[in-house]
């Protein structure tokens, strides 16, 4: 097996592991929470459930970036950057970003926080909230997921 087609292997092990986790946690667990009883446990419950999660959630972003990047530098394709027909490379960098982001920076230094506040106050309207930005995570890496395999296999 070359580099090349080693990191391939990676980055879809990454992204299996990655997007996958996010279909559980917005189509199973969260939905799965609504019915707990006394609703001021939902919430607390998604934070220790979701916990483990997040860990792997870094490791496999970690995973899925390096193996990206690896395969532009092998390709030395970075010009797609700037052609708009490659939108979907544009569009796995932004996701990645946007999890980077919400998984290293965001999520331990601010929502944390903020969601443990609001949740004391409001724990429906939080969960809600929760799932809804869970939605947009999930949609946004099936468009990406999709528009990258059509893309690379020339669709
Ligand atoms: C820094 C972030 C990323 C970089 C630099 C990157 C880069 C790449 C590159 C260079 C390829 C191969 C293109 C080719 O063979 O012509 C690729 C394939 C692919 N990537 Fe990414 N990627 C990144 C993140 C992501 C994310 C977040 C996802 C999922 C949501 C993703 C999903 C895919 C898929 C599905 C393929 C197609 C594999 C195939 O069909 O063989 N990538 N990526």
């Amino acid at each position: 097996m070359d580099d090349f087609l080693l990191a391939r292997v990676v980055h879809m092990i990454g992204v299996v592991l990655w997007i996958g986790g996010v279909a559980f946690v917005t189509l199973i667990l969260l939905p799965g929470l609504k019915g707990l009883q006394p609703p001021g446990e939902r919430l607390a419950m998604f934070e220790r459930l979701e916990n483990g999660f997040a860990w792997q959630a870094r490791l496999t972003t970690l995973l899925t970036g390096v193996s990206g990047l690896y395969m532009l530098y092998v390709l030395d394709a970075w010009e797609r950057f700037g052609d708009p027909g490659y939108w979907w490379l544009h569009a796995m960098s932004a996701l990645w970003l946007v999890f980077t982001l919400m998984l290293f920076v965001l999520e331990p230094l601010v929502l944390h926080k903020w969601f443990a506040r609001r949740a004391r106050s409001q724990p429906d309207r939080t969960l809600a909230l929760i799932q809804r930005l869970h939605w947009v995570l999930l949609t946004a890496s099936l468009i990406t997921v999709a528009g990258a395999v059509a893309g690379v296999h020339g669709g």
